[in-house]
């Protein structure tokens, strides 16, 4: 038993595999026995922990590179999400981070790369994940949020804010909580 509790073997896809929480999740659903999909944007820091993974585990660790500040990169993992003949039983959206600068005298561009991995990346790739979840009556999408979504406090906690209400609401409505 996992400190986690145990899932059925299964493919899990992990955005922001290679480092911190990400990299837990990605350890630890290896450890129970599930092939892996690891998404980031360091190609040679995936390989690494798939070669790692693979052989620590026996599981099978897919490398996808992939920008999610970037449309390109949000196609490369919405077309394998939704690849019915390799279906994805768990989608972890983790990649994240934080800007460090002041709203008013901070980048444009950095604000907006921010909301495009925390929120649109995250809105994409559930988007791209549940059909075939639905269709198949299995599947787990786990969005990493953070108690930040609490606080009144920039961009970050503002988008935070928006992961946690969007799983709420998608996980009332999946469960019927609506109808
Ligand atoms: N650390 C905390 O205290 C904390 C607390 C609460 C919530 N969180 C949330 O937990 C999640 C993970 O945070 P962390 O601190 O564990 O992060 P981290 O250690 O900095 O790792 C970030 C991961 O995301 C990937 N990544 C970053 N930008 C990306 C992009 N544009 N496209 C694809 N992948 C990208 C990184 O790989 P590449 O650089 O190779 O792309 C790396 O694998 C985030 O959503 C964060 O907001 C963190």
């Amino acid at each position: 038993m996992s400190r986690w509790g145990t899932l059925d073997p299964m493919t899990a896809c992990i955005t922001g595999a290679t480092a911190g929480i990400g990299l837990a999740f990605a350890e630890e659903l290896a450890a129970q026995g599930s092939d892996l999909v690891v998404v980031a944007r360091d190609t040679t820091r995936l390989e690494a922990l798939a070669e790692r993974l693979g052989s620590q585990h026996g599981v099978t660790v897919e490398v996808l590179a992939a920008d999610l500040a970037t449309d390109a990169g949000c196609a490369r993992v919405m077309d394998r999400l939704a690849d019915a003949s390799r279906p994805i039983d768990v989608l972890v959206n983790n990649a994240g981070f934080g800007v460090n600068q002041g709203f008013v005298a901070g980048s444009l561009a950095d604000e907006e790369r921010l909301l495009d991995v925390l929120v649109r990346a995250t809105l994409r790739l559930t988007h791209a994940a549940l059909p075939g979840m639905v269709q198949r009556g299995r599947g787990n999408v786990i969005n990493v949020s953070s108690v930040a979504g609490w606080v009144p406090m920039g961009t970050y906690a503002a988008a935070k804010s928006w992961v946690t209400v969007f799983t709420e609401g998608l996980g009332a409505d999946l469960s019927g909580f609506y109808r």
